[in-house]
């Protein structure tokens, strides 16, 4: 009799048990807020589209609108009464606003990113399971809500290595997906490498047959073995745009990277001829600086970049083309352009003296080379912090890794950056100080907390702040082997990057964020997505549970890290 009667009572209360919205989660925090009473319900609302909307956010709310119709199982009617998407012209072209009433919700924005932006916000409002594709059990509602939103850094990046290991398109995505859902902007596609060359290129064919693949992979820590397991891979120039393409629709711009003088064995061991000493030169196998770069005193190699970077602007329309730049010069095997007559000869040609900062003007010379001719084409540059040494010609944009002091020098000197400290940004270093726990990464330590602690303008000279164009993290691969070990690297550090890149820097707030993460985590598992609990004790891909702080100590002092 008291089981019947509590399950009556339970079934009454279940009967007149009104929808709940959910605590308001969503990250990055946008700007302007406030909840407000009462909620609408979103079961089969109808939507109501301005015809004066471009294509592009017409399907970009579609795609929201789909999302809400398999998870709640209604389907939502054209008409009045329901989600009213506007044209506002007066909004930025990233900025947005939502009104929900208990009668109807309002989104404006002007342009495209703004109307992803609020599908974005929208869906991370409602239960996480409109990242799935299932019919969820309750009726959804949104709470009563005021937003005004924008972002504070037009830059908001992401970078991909898909050289040290290859990932398909399928796999990236997926990563331009999550790289949506957290309203990232820039999708920085890393195409070369000593590993591999990863870019279809028509006029030079070998440089996929030969520089797309590698004779195995060194095992470990161990750069002096070889797993003896060919690896490689390659996008076709189709595939390339299909990424630029899918990516445009989700309001990000892919950035391509050719990366040069340095990191080029893989176009070495396709064509010789490029380097001082002719070769022979074989894919790299094992990591670190490679001592091989492209010769900077034959013609033939001007000619060789200008014709990749032509297929390469045909196939990307961003405004900027990564130029790399990083680590030519490894001091202990030696630098070919010390020994190479075509070098010194160009070295003399150039006025440039005898001495150790020569090979700094002679790539300052490369660098030019290239930028004269993508500003030709209407495009500017982006370089690593190494083009800053020597002379750095005007217009070119620097991406601040070795730390913060190139974005700092950069801004003093009157260039644009972007911050990528591996400080702050290394998203391939380990997230726990239980590396033991963890699967085998670079090295470093960059947990949530820190990654989230981050502040862009910290140290930049005053009036030199706009010089800061933006912040992004870097995820290369020498370790990262697999999907799985990809996505646990990225997630949820790439959130807290979001925080950085879009709220003002008094609107973040760790308490709030560390509080929002279980919904996060949520919304990764309906994505499909693999993330780490390093952030609540459970380390590793294996979510093995974190040591006490006594048993942490002695593991540290035994391991003797730095850290
Ligand atoms: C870099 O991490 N070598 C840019
Ligand atoms: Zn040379």
């Amino acid at each position: 009799m008291k089981k019947i009667t509590i399950l009556l009572s339970a079934l009454a209360v279940l009967a007149c048990a009104k929808p709940q919205p959910q605590a308001f989660h969503v990250i990055p925090m946008p700007a302007e807020l406030s909840i407000n009473e009462g909620f609408f319900p979103v079961k089969g609302a109808a939507v109501a589209i301005d015809e004066n909307i471009d294509e592009a956010s017409k399907a970009a709310v579609q795609r929201f609108v789909t999302a809400l119709e398999t998870a709640t199982g209604a389907s939502c009617k054209q008409g009045d009464g329901g989600f009213r998407i506007i044209l506002n012209p007066n909004l930025a072209a990233e900025q947005y606003s939502i009104d929900i009433r208990p009668d109807g919700v309002n989104v404006e924005a002007s342009a495209l990113n703004g109307f992803v932006y609020a599908c974005e916000t929208l869906k991370q409002m409602l239960p996480p399971a409109i990242y799935g594709s299932q019919k969820a059990k309750a009726d959804w509602v949104l709470p009563c809500a005021s937003i005004l939103d924008q972002p504070r850094f037009g830059y908001r990046g992401m970078h991909l290595d898909p050289c040290r290991h290859f990932w398909s398109i399928e796999e990236t995505k997926k990563y331009l997906d999550v790289m949506t859902a957290y309203k990232l902007n820039r999708f920085h596609w890393h195409l070369t490498e000593d590993q591999g060359w990863r870019m279809e290129v028509k006029k030079y064919p070998k440089l996929t047959e030969i520089g797309a693949w590698r004779n195995g992979t060194c095992i470990g820590k161990d750069w002096s073995s070889n797993d003896g397991i060919r690896h490689g891979g390659f996008y076709t120039q189709d595939e390339m745009r299909e990424i630029v393409a899918y990516a445009a629709e989700r309001g990000i711009t892919v950035i391509p990277e050719i990366d040069l003088p340095g990191h080029m064995i893989a176009a070495l061991a396709s064509y010789p001829e490029l380097g001082c000493t002719g070769g022979p030169y074989e894919v790299w196998t094992r990591w670190g600086v490679a001592s091989d770069i492209l010769c900077a005193g034959n013609e033939q190699v001007y000619t060789f970049l200008e014709d990749v970077l032509t297929e390469l602007m045909d196939i990307f329309p961003s405004e900027y083309i990564h130029i790399g730049g990083d680590e030519c010069f490894n001091e202990q095997t030696g630098i070919p352009w010390d020994h190479c007559p075509k070098c010194a000869a160009k070295m003399k040609e150039l006025g440039i003296k005898p001495g150790p900062a020569a090979k700094h003007y002679l790539q300052n010379y490369v660098t030019a080379r290239v930028q004269d001719f993508l500003n030709a084409h209407g495009r500017k540059i982006i370089g690593w912090d190494e083009i800053l040494e020597g002379d750095l010609a005007e217009g070119a944009t620097v991406m601040s890794w070795r730390g913060v002091a190139g974005g700092i020098e950069a801004a003093a000197k009157g260039f644009d950056a972007i911050m990528t400290p591996y400080t702050y940004l290394y998203l391939d270093y380990y997230q726990s100080a239980e590396v033991d726990k963890e699967p085998l990464a670079i090295g470093g330590y960059l947990p949530l907390q820190h990654v989230y602690s981050y502040e862009p303008l910290d140290g930049i000279a005053p009036g030199a702040e706009d010089h800061i164009i933006g912040v992004q993290a870097n995820l290369w691969t020498e370790y990262i082997a697999t999907t799985d070990y990809l996505e646990y690297m990225l997630l949820p550090r790439m959130c807290a990057l979001s925080e950085i890149q879009w709220c003002a820097a008094d609107a973040k707030d760790w308490e709030r964020f560390d509080a929002s993460l279980d919904h996060t985590f949520a919304i990764l598992d309906a994505m499909g997505l693999n993330y780490s609990l390093d952030c609540r004790g459970l380390i590793g891909l294996d979510r093995q549970p974190a040591r006490t702080p006594e048993e942490l100590e002695e593991y540290l002092a035994t391991r003797n890290i730095g850290w």
